[in-house]
Parts: C-alpha cells; sequence; structure tokens
C-alpha cells in the first residue's frame, strides 16, 4: 500500500497497513533494516544521492527505511503530509520549537504543560535569545494579549499533562495565525485517535510515541509532524545534521506498537470511564477530571474536538499529600510509575515527580494539589483495576 493510498483507510486499517514498505523478500511483518549506512552503485551515485539528484538512503542519522515506515504510518493516522522521527518525545518537543525560532524571536506557551516542555520553553530557549510568555492556555485573552510582533509560535498540550485540562485548538489556531505565527500542539494524551489537531488548524503535532504509541513499556521515541513544507523548512536539516534521531530498532517496536493502538487505547479508555464513574462520587475523593464526562469543565470543547475521552483519570485525594502517599504504597496491582499509555496501570503523584520542579504557587494555579494522583489505565481486567483503587483508598 504506497503511502498515497493509505488516506482512504480508517485509521484502524492505517494502524496496521499504513506506510509499509516491502523488501524483495515479500516479508509480512516491516523489516527491521538495522544498519547505519547504506552502499552505493557507484561514486556517481554516491555524489548524486548527496546532490539529492538520486532517490535513496545515504545515512540512519538522516533517514532509515524502517524510520520511514514509522514516520509515513504516522502521516496517514494523523492526515499530515510529512513526519519526521526521533529518539524521544522530548527531541520532538525540542526540535519542533528550536526548529521554527531565531535568537530575538517569541514564543507564546500555555503553562499547563508536562515539567520538562516547560523547562525548554522557560530556561532552554530563553539561553538562546528567544523570550517565551505563558499563559492559562484556557484564556483565549491571554493568548491574544500574549503576542508580539516577533512572535514566531504557540505551543500547547490538550488535555494536559497532569490535571486533563481540555483547550480550544481551532481558537488558539486562529489567534496564532492572525498574529503570523504557527500553532504547534503535543497530542500525546489525546492519541492520534481522539483529536486530530491539523483539523483544527495545528500547523504541527508532536508525540512522545514513547507513550501510547509503544503502550508497553519498551522503548522511547517521537514524532513531529506537518505540511511538506514546514518538516522541509524547520526540521529535516536540523534532525539531519544535529542528531536527534529515532533507533531503526525502535521505529521497529513502534510499528509493532502502532498495529494494537485502537484495540488498547478503546480498552483503556473504556476502563477509565469506568474509574471515573466510580471515584467521582466516593467520599474520599474531592475533584475528579476525566475527559468526556458532563462535568469536565471544557465539555463542550470535548465534544467538539474530541472523539473520546482518555485512558487518563485525575483525582484529588482529600488530606493532601500524606494520603495520596498512603493510597499509593496501599495499591497491590496498579503500579507507581511517571510513565503513561501502558499496558500496565500506572499512578503519579505530579506534585512530587512530574511537577516538583514548580513552585507550591505555580502548581497551585495549575490546580496540581498535593492529594492529586493521576491514572493511566492499562489493559487489566477493569473490575480488578477497580477494585485495587477502591482497597487503597481505604488506607488513604
Ligand atoms: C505531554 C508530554 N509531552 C512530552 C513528553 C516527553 O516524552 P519522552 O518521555 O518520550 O521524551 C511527555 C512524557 O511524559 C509527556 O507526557
Amino acid at each position: 500500500m504506497p503511502a498515497s493510498a493509505d488516506r482512504k483507510y480508517r485509521p484502524e486499517t492505517q494502524l496496521v497497513h499504513a506506510g509499509t514498505l516491502r523488501s524483495q523478500f515479500g516479508e509480512t511483518s516491516e523489516a527491521l533494516f538495522l544498519t547505519q549506512g547504506y552502499v552505493y552503485e557507484s561514486a556517481l551515485s554516491a555524489e548524486k544521492r548527496f546532490k539529492n539528484e538520486e532517490p535513496g538512503y545515504q545515512y540512519s542519522r538522516f533517514s532509515n527505511p524502517t524510520v520511514t515506515m514509522f514516520e509515513q504510518r504516522m502521516v496517514a493516522l494523523e492526515g499530515a503530509e510529512a513526519a519526521r522521527a526521533t529518539a524521544t518525545g522530548m527531541a520532538a518537543v525540542t526540535t519542533a520549537l528550536m526548529g521554527q525560532v531565531r535568537a530575538g524571536d517569541h514564543i507564546v506557551s500555555s503553562k499547563a504543560l508536562f515539567g520538562s516542555c516547560l523547562y525548554v520553553v522557560e530556561e532552554h530557549l530563553p539561553r538562546y535569545g528567544v523570550s517565551s510568555t505563558l499563559v492559562d492556555g484556557r484564556d483565549l485573552d491571554q493568548w491574544r494579549k500574549a503576542v508580539r510582533p516577533n512572535t514566531k509560535t504557540f505551543f500547547l498540550e490538550s488535555p494536559t499533562n497532569p490535571t486533563l485540562e481540555v483547550l480550544d485548538i481551532k481558537a488558539i489556531a486562529d489567534i496564532a495565525h492572525a498574529a503570523g505565527a504557527t500553532l504547534v500542539v503535543d497530542n500525546v494524551f489525546s492519541t492520534p485517535l481522539f483529536q486530530r489537531p491539523f483539523e483544527h488548524g495545528a500547523d504541527c503535532v508532536v508525540y512522545s510515541a514513547t507513550k501510547h504509541i509503544d503502550g508497553q513499556g519498551r522503548c522511547l521515541g517521537g514524532v513531529i509532524l506537518g505540511s511538506a513544507k514546514f518538516i522541509q523548512d524547520n526540521i529535516h536539516t536540523l534532525i539531519r545534521q544535529t542528531g536527534p534521531s529515532m533507533s531503526p530498532f525502535n521505529a521497529w517496536v513502534l510499528l509493532k506498537g502502532l498495529e494494537t493502538l485502537a484495540v488498547r487505547v478503546r480498552r483503556q479508555t473504556d476502563s477509565a470511564a469506568t474509574v471515573a464513574v466510580a471515584l467521582a462520587e466516593h467520599p474520599k475523593i474531592a475533584r475528579l477530571m476525566y475527559p468526556g464526562r458532563p462535568d469536565h469543565p471544557q465539555a463542550e470543547i470535548v465534544q467538539r474536538q474530541m472523539r473520546g475521552g482518555s485512558t487518563l483519570v485525575g483525582f484529588e485525594i482529600k488530606g493532601g499529600k500524606a494520603a495520596a502517599f498512603r493510597f499509593q504504597d496501599a495499591l497491590k496491582l496498579v503500579r507507581i510509575s511517571n510513565n503513561l499509555g501502558d499496558a500496565k496501570s500506572l499512578i503519579t503523584h505530579p506534585a512530587t515527580t512530574t511537577h516538583q520542579r514548580l513552585t507550591p504557587a505555580q502548581r497551585a494555579e495549575l490546580g496540581i494539589s498535593d492529594g492529586f494522583v493521576r491514572l493511566s489505565c492499562g489493559l487489566e481486567h477493569p473490575d480488578d483495576i477497580m477494585d485495587d483503587l477502591l482497597n487503597a483508598l481505604k488506607a488513604a
């Protein structure tokens, strides 16, 4: 199935077939081209390939057939034109932002970001003369007011990590475009199945493939998607020359992960929805966030922007950090981990792990209270997950 034909299929079919390059051996499963380099028929052919006058691979820091398959599968799924895979999700975020800016430029970003993304925006980019303004992503006026003549790009994630707030991608894209800026969306929490940011005006979508795309705790990866021009102008050369490239082995694992993504994510989302119903009324829970519930603060945006809920549930346990720790330590099946999107159910206490670098005031502003935990529902039987949570709440 050549890449151009992939688009007529539904996501479940694209996840299994899109982007497949079959070698002369006719293998069923995608081949793992674990090679650093490639040989040329002649000196002239080598010269032509380096001049881009002849198609073909040169060096796996630039491109590799297994990595191409992963990139093309993501392109089909996301409705993009081009993609570049990276070693990690953070390499994708850093490259997507750094590739677009020069010293003197400005970025506007939502405050509600994964901790390392916040570090890149607030601390890393300013070292190179790129300033940033952080806004409450839910407040469209703050995005508008943050724009400066030198604003190059907007950055957001939705649903946000870890509080699962949902931002209005279309409205924010419109503000960015009116200012001559682009919008980069970190789509990790919704997965490509439940939210397609390009349909809402995003110019670039990034993923940590480490999460749902692998989904089985094996390897790290990332991907940057956009128009052919966006990737060519901003991303391709930066990856080629600076080297945050994806390993072919990881690309192969992630291709296998994509094959089962829809089955896993739907099942994990159903479990999360079941857990959310049971926990929302629990006397030890002060507050629960689940996109897809009518009591979600942005339920109307969820309805219009997302095609499904989430594999994650956020909830605040009454009694602060001590109660949240007692709860986590009493869990027998759900494991304590800062990861998410995995086949195994995982629980995170963001205030002391992923978001501990923030000041208490910053955490309070984002709704990351000391009693707040983030549950990533796995593939276990939902009743077993539920029993474990309810049992552990007795200790909270
Ligand atoms: C929303 C979000 N973006 C980016 C990342 C970074 O991904 P990676 O760990 O693959 O570098 C994470 C990791 O937790 C994340 O949750």
